[in-house]
């Protein structure tokens, strides 16, 4: 492999200076010139298959394609990432493990999850187009993809100057150093550990829901999450707040696969905390720091 010069970035830059020139962006500092309006110019689908087809015998220039970087990169819908990478919906996990363990042979915890439908697929098939997936949520290439810079694949890098840093949670930067995506502002939000202690609980959700759930009542979570407690929930773009209830209206596992069912995380994330009808006014100590509202980049169209 080729290490990259920063000759292509640098010549990237320039265009990108140029576009934003014929713009009217003359003379703005590189922030004010990243907000200019070539953002969409960049990530207009038509404008896409165009470089696609220049850069079918370039590789560096597809791979240092300006919509891999802010600002294009949160302008881009799905299908202008898909010009070039179509590979991520037909690609396959492995039969068999490199040790020889075969797939079909064996099950994960998070599989034995009453959700769970069908094989080991591949990650982004199970995020974007499994039958779960595509009803209780809406996850875009850029919710988890804030960028791609191939030279680093960090934050803070050749171009901080465009604005790598995003507007989650505390200034969270978008790249975590050598991760394509930063996993604490997406996994995270659905992978992490069932959150008993703020919840009041103690031991694991198995544990607790043996005395709450029978045939009558399938969700235990309900029990307390039906009227009680925290229910102004999922209010953001990225989830379908409506087909969630409806569904977990058949049990418990379709709220706990993304609240402790699935963990890949011994943290939970610090949720919003929205206010809702009949809530105690004083808080809990664990709440102080929360925020009440989700994050501004997920908020719903206003109706
Ligand atoms: C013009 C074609 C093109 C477009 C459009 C494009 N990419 Fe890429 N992308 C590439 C090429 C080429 C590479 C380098 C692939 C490699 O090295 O295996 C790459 C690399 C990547 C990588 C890193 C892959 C790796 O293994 O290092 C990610 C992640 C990525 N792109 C995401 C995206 C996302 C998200 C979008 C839409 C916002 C997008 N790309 C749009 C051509 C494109
Ligand atoms: C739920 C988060 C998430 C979503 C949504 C997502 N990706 Fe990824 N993507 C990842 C992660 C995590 C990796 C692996 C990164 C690593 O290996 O460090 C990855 C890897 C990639 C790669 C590198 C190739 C590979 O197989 O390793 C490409 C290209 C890519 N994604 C493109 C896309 C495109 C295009 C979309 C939208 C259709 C998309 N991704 C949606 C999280 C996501
Ligand atoms: C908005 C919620 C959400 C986010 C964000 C999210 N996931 Fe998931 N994840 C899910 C759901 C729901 C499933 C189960 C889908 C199904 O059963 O079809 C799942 C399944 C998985 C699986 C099991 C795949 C399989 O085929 O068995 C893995 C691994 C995984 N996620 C890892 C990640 C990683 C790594 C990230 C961050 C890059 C991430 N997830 C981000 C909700 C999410
Ligand atoms: C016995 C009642 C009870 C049950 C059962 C229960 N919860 Fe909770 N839950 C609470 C309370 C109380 C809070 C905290 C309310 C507050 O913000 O003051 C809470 C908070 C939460 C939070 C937000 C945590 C945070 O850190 O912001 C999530 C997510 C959650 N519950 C999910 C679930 C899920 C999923 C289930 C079932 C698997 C469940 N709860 C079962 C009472 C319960
Ligand atoms: C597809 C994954 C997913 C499913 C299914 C899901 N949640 Fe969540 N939940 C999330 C995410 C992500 C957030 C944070 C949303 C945001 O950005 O504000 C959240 C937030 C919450 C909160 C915090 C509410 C607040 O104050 O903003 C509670 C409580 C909660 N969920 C309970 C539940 C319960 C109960 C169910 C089942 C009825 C459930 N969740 C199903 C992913 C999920």
């Amino acid at each position: 492999m080729t290490i990259p010069t920063g000759r292509f970035l640098h010549a990237l830059n320039g265009a990108a200076l140029l576009v934003a020139l014929a713009i009217g962006g003359v003379g703005l500092a590189p922030q004010a010139r990243a907000q200019a309006g070539d953002a969409k110019a960049i990530a207009d689908i038509e404008a896409v298959k165009k470089r696609a087809a220049a850069a079918a015998n370039d590789y560096e220039r597809a791979r240092y394609d300006p919509i891999h970087f802010k600002p294009a990169i949160d302008a881009a819908k799905d299908e202008a990432c898909l010009v070039c990478h179509s590979e991520i919906g037909k690609a396959k996990p492995r039969a068999a493990s490199p040790a020889g363990v075969k797939a079909d042979q064996t099950e994960a915890w998070y599989q034995t999850l009453d959700t769970y439908a069908g094989k080991q697929e591949d990650f982004h098939w199970r995020h974007i187009q499994s039958p779960l997936a595509k009803q209780v949520m809406n996850l875009r290439c850029n919710f988890c993809h804030q960028g791609n810079d191939v030279r680093e694949e960090a934050a803070n890098n050749s171009h901080a100057s465009l604005n790598t840093r995003t507007d989650w949670a505390k200034n969270a930067p978008a790249f975590t150093l050598r991760k394509m995506v930063n996993p604490s502002e997406t996994c995270l939000r659905c992978h992490g550990n069932f959150p008993a202690e703020n919840m009041g609980l103690s031991g694991t959700w198995p544990e607790n829901r043996e005395g709450l759930e029978n045939a009558e009542t399938p969700n235990g979570c309900l029990t307390c999450h039906a009227e009680q407690f925290r229910t102004n929930r999922h209010q953001v773009t990225y989830l379908n707040a409506k087909a969630i209830e409806e569904l977990a209206k058949k049990g418990s596992d379709v709220c706990y696969g993304c609240h402790g069912g699935r963990q890949w995380y011994r943290i939970d994330y610090p949720y919003p905390r929205h206010d809702w009808p009949g809530m105690p006014t004083d808080v809990p100590d664990w709440a102080k720091d929360r925020p009440k509202q989700s994050d501004a980049r997920f908020a719903l169209p206003a109706k």
